[in-house]
């Protein structure tokens, strides 16, 4: 197994009802490690930039505004296929489908506002974490 890093988000739901602790609880019980991580908020201009491959779903607009809404815990978590890993403990982006004992279906409130986002991808992880984070912010 490969050691990967992904790039997490908790995004403006969470952090309004002071769930960042326990959703990184999670992510650390789940053999994954934070080696970056900061609290910001985006303008709705970043968070578009963000998302841009969704730019032509119905939902882009919503999306961009509720992650400007309030802060964001960025994030970037190590460990053995990180990647997957992370999405397994974050289940279905639709909290309805997600398995019992992740992290949507204990905290996510709809399919807009579920929580936590995590790299889907070796490229986009990487591509994601440059748009957060440098180099010297990411301590292994
Ligand atoms: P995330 O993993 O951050 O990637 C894109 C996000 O778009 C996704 O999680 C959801 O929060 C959001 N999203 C997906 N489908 C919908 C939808 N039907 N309505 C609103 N937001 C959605």
């Amino acid at each position: 197994m490969a050691i990967e890093r992904t790039l997490s988000i908790i995004k403006p739901d969470a952090t309004r009802r002071n769930l960042t602790g326990r959703i990184v609880a999670k992510f650390e019980e789940a053999g994954l490690r934070v080696v970056a991580q900061k609290r910001i908020r985006l303008t709705k201009a970043q968070a578009g930039q963000f998302y841009e491959v969704h730019k032509e779903r119905p939902f882009y607009d919503e999306l961009c505004e509720f992650m400007a809404s309030g802060p964001v815990v960025v994030q970037v978590l190590e460990g053995e296929d990180a990647i997957s890993r992370n999405r397994e403990v974050m289940g279905a982006t639709n909290p309805a489908d997600a398995a019992p004992g992740t992290v949507r279906a204990e905290f996510a409130q709809s399919v807009g506002e579920n929580s936590v986002h995590g790299s889907d991808a070796p490229e986009t992880a990487a591509q994601e974490i440059a748009f957060f984070f440098s180099g010297l912010e990411i301590v292994g």
